[in-house]
Order: structure tokens, then sequence, then C-alpha cells
């Protein structure tokens, strides 16, 4: 297994996992429509890697032109990243989360069929597990209805592609869940660089520190938490990326579907992320509490001891190494990747 069709592989974990796979000799064919992120990330993976993986501009809910890049290609396997990924804009334009999500991965799975490519990779969430009854979340518990449309794509394709195992004796896929991906590669040349405002907490505290953002709102601190805001599971997203190596090898023995958690098994506060970020760089980031976001949970966090049991995979980057390449990126970048 050598030939990887990474889809949306420009993007925030798409982009660290081709280099990841570079790393590894692994030879990523590299598919994406640009829609949320930068032609110049394929110029950036060269610049890192001395490699220029092969690229192709292209949405895959176009079935014509993916099935040119599966002709060109001799595919061994496919990690599929590419979606849409916003929290509140899913709840704005379910249809065009539903569209663009399942028909991307339908079209996927229908030419993986057609050409004789048997395992998938699927970049899942914790959202699936809903509102977690117990922590930390194991991958046995139960996939809950989801609080807005795009975790309830999440969960559909998940079952698309179980369904598609158990139709199938030859297709098999592993399902990762991912809790919350922050930070950067180290040389500061790629990371996450959200159109806008940023939605989540890492991007957000990152534009904060350069100025480009007043102050941070800390959305709750009245949640059951030990200081009262919001706890997650935060994963560099370079952990994530290795995750993704560790999981093709994983593929290469496995029969059906499985699921892991990526994660790091620690759950960590929004104000300490901010003090995290504060010590990792020397920048003070002022805040103010504000009102709790919508559909948010209280405390989030994974049990990883099977991910590191089967892929012999586990986090080993800090929050504080994440805040420290998060700044360094948008610094670097404070319009982001141009
Ligand atoms: C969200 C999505 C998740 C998705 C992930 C990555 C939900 C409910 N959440 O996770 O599915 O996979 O993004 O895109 O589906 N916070 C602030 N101020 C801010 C921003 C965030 O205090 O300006 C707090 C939040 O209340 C939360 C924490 O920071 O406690 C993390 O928020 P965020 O980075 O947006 O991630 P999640 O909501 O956990």
């Amino acid at each position: 297994m050598k030939r990887i069709l990474v889809t949306g592989g420009l993007g925030f974990i798409g982009s660290e996992t081709t280099i990841e796979l570079i790393k590894n000799g692994y030879e990523p064919v590299v598919v994406d429509n640009l829609f949320n992120s930068k032609s110049a990330v394929l110029d950036r993976i060269e610049e890192l890697t001395k490699v220029r993986p092969a690229f192709y501009q292209v949405d895959c809910c176009d079935e014509k032109a993916l099935e040119k890049v599966f002709g060109e290609n001799e595919i061994d396997a496919v990690i599929h990243f590419a979606g849409y990924k916003a929290v509140a804009e899913s709840v704005e334009k379910p249809l065009e989360y539903y569209r663009n999500n399942l028909l991307s991965s339908i079209v996927v799975l229908r030419l993986m069929k057609r050409h004789d490519v048997h395992g998938i990779i699927f970049s899942s969430s914790a959202t699936v597990y809903g509102v977690p009854s117990r922590l930390p979340l194991v991958e046995t518990d139960p996939v809950q209805e989801a609080t807005n449309p795009y975790g309830e794509t999440k969960i559909m394709i998940e079952r698309i592609i179980e369904d598609e195992a158990k139709a199938d004796p030859d297709f098999k896929g592993i399902l990762l869940r991912y809790f919350n991906p922050i930070g950067a590669h180290p040389s500061g040349l790629l990371g996450e660089d959200p159109n806008g405002i940023p939605n989540n907490l890492m991007p957000y505290v990152s534009q904060v520190a350069i100025g480009r953002l007043n102050h941070l709102n800390v959305n709750g601190d009245d949640y059951p938490t030990p200081d009262g805001t919001g706890v997650r599971d935060y994963i560099h997203v370079v952990d994530l990326a290795r995750g993704h190596v560790a999981a093709l090898k994983r593929l290469e023995t496995l029969k059906g579907v499985d699921v892991y958690n990526l994660g790091t098994g620690r759950g960590t506060s929004v104000l300490e992320v901010v003090k995290a970020f504060e010590k990792a760089t020397g920048v003070k980031i002022p805040y103010v509490i504000a009102p709790r976001r919508p559909g948010d949970v209280a405390s989030n966090y994974a049990d990883c001891s099977k991910a590191e049991r089967e892929l012999h995979w586990r986090a080993v980057l800090t929050v504080e190494d994440a805040c420290r390449d998060a700044y360094n990126f948008q610094k670097m970048n404070p319009e982001g990747i141009k």
C-alpha cells in the first residue's frame, strides 16, 4: 500500500497528513477544490519535504473529474478529509452541508469500488458522541443524534462506510474520531487558516495575539468544570497527522470497519488554554466572559487507549507546543496563507 489518494489534502489536517505520508515513504495524490484552502499550500509542502505531490484541483462531488484521477493513478487506499466543517454555518445551510459532505463521500466510495480500491480512512469527529453521558469517551459509547447538520453528516458517512463493508467483504474502513485539532506545522509554513472571523478557539486566540482581533470571548464560565469554562481534548495537528500514518498500517491487516478516537486523553479548559498560550508565547491574551455558545457541551475528552493498543500511536505534543506553533504560524501569516 503506497499510493494514497488524499481528498482535502491542502486543508489544515490534510496538508499536515500529506507531509507525514511523504516522510513515511508514501506517495500521496492530493485532491482539493480549494474551497477552504490555498494552492500555495502545495508549494509549502514541497518546500518542507522536497517532494511535490501529484495535485488535482477537483471537487469530490464531480464524479467525472474524480474518475480521471483514479484512472491516471493506481490508488492503493484513500484518506478522505474533504468536507465542510463549520458548525454554525451548517445550521444555516443544512442542504449545502448534506449535499456536499454526503455526495462527495458517496462519489469517492463508488469510484473506489469501480477501481478496486478497498481501503478508506475517514475523518470523523468526536461530535458523533453527542452529549456525553460519561467521560472519557470510548469508541463503544453510543453514537447519538448530533446537535447540528455538520455533525449529522459525520454520523451518516460513518454509517455509509459501515454498510458498504457489510455489503462487500473486501472493503475496509477506519473511522478516525478527532477531538479538537489545534496547532500548526512547527516551521510556521502550514496551519489553520479560516476564512473570516474564526469559529474555533485556537485560531481566535492566535488572532487576538497578533492584534487582529481585540479580545477573546470566553463562552461561558458557569459550566460544571473546575474553573467553569468548557473542557476539551486538544490534539496537536502533527500528532493527528501521524495518527493517519498509523491507521494506514492498520488498514493493511484490517477486515471490515474499525473506529479509533484520536485525542490526548486529557481535558483542558478555555482558561487553561489561555494560560498555556501566554506561557508558550509571552503574549497576554485579553478576554471577557461571554454567554455560553448554543450547542456546546461542558466537557469532552477521549479515551485513546484503543489507538495506543492497536495503532501503536499516541499523542506526544502538549497544548503548550500547539500554542507556540499556532502563534508562530499566525505571526508568519498574519492575513492567512497568500
Ligand atoms: C467544534 C465542533 C466540532 C468540530 C470542531 C472542529 C460542535 C459542538 N463543535 O468543536 O464538532 O469537530 O469544532 O472544527 O459540534 N470557545 C470560546 N470562545 C471562542 C471559541 C470557542 O470560549 O471564541 C470555547 C468553546 O465554548 C469550547 C472551546 O472553546 O468550550 C472549544 O471550542 P471550539 O474550538 O469551537 O471547538 P468545539 O466546539 O469543541
